[in-house]
């Protein structure tokens, strides 16, 4: 049994993600020209292999950081509900801020984390997402760097997830519904 079988289709292939990627690195090297301190945020699980990639694409003395938190239950819809459920280790003062998404979609989990990490004292924060459902907005949020405008499907692979699984796809990819409506 494959995961590939429960795939209706492929959005964008290992190849296209990883150009596009390249391109996204190069323009935040370009931006960031002369900043030392620079951290990229990651926001699990989802942005696991978009920040793995996306930093190995950056030619700039950056700093990693994790972030845990749970907008989504184990289904395919968005509670509106927001939990931190493992911070960021460093003090954020002076830092040049990048967080790091896998897709914006109504955009509840970057509106909250955006709040809360404006009032401690980074120089700049910015969002850089793989992936952007315009479509879907439910709050005033806009990513500075948007690899790929995206139709209102549920995708999975490349970090992201249904119910756990999927993340291990290496190419970005439409669920058959029926996977979903199943559960
Ligand atoms: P938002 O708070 O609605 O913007 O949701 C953002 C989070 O929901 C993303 O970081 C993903 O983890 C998850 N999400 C949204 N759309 C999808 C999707 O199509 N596939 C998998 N996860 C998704
Ligand atoms: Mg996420």
């Amino acid at each position: 049994m494959s995961l590939n079988n429960d795939i209706q289709s492929v959005l964008y292939s290992e190849e296209q993600l990883r150009q596009r990627v390249c391109e996204m690195g190069a323009q935040i090297t370009k931006d960031y020209q002369g900043k030392d301190k620079i951290l990229l945020v990651s926001v699990l699980k989802g942005s696991y292999i978009f920040m793995a990639d996306l930093s190995r694409a950056i030619d700039l003395p950056v700093t990693i950081d994790f972030m845990v938190v749970s907008s989504y239950g184990s289904g395919s819809k968005s509670s509106g509900q927001v939990e931190i459920k493992k911070d960021i280790s460093l003090n954020l003062e002076g830092y040049d801020v990048i967080i790091v998404e896998d897709i914006l979609d109504s955009g509840n989990t970057l509106y909250y984390l955006m709040n809360i990490l404006k009032l401690r004292g980074a120089a700049s924060i910015r969002i850089c997402t793989l992936m952007d459902k315009p479509e879907r907005r439910a709050k005033p949020i806009t990513a500075d760097y948007a690899g790929f405008q995206i139709p209102d499907a549920f995708v999975v692979g490349y970090g992201l997830d249904f119910d756990q699984r999927y993340r291990n796809l290496p190419y970005v990819g439409i669920l058959k519904p029926e996977v979903y409506e199943g559960r």
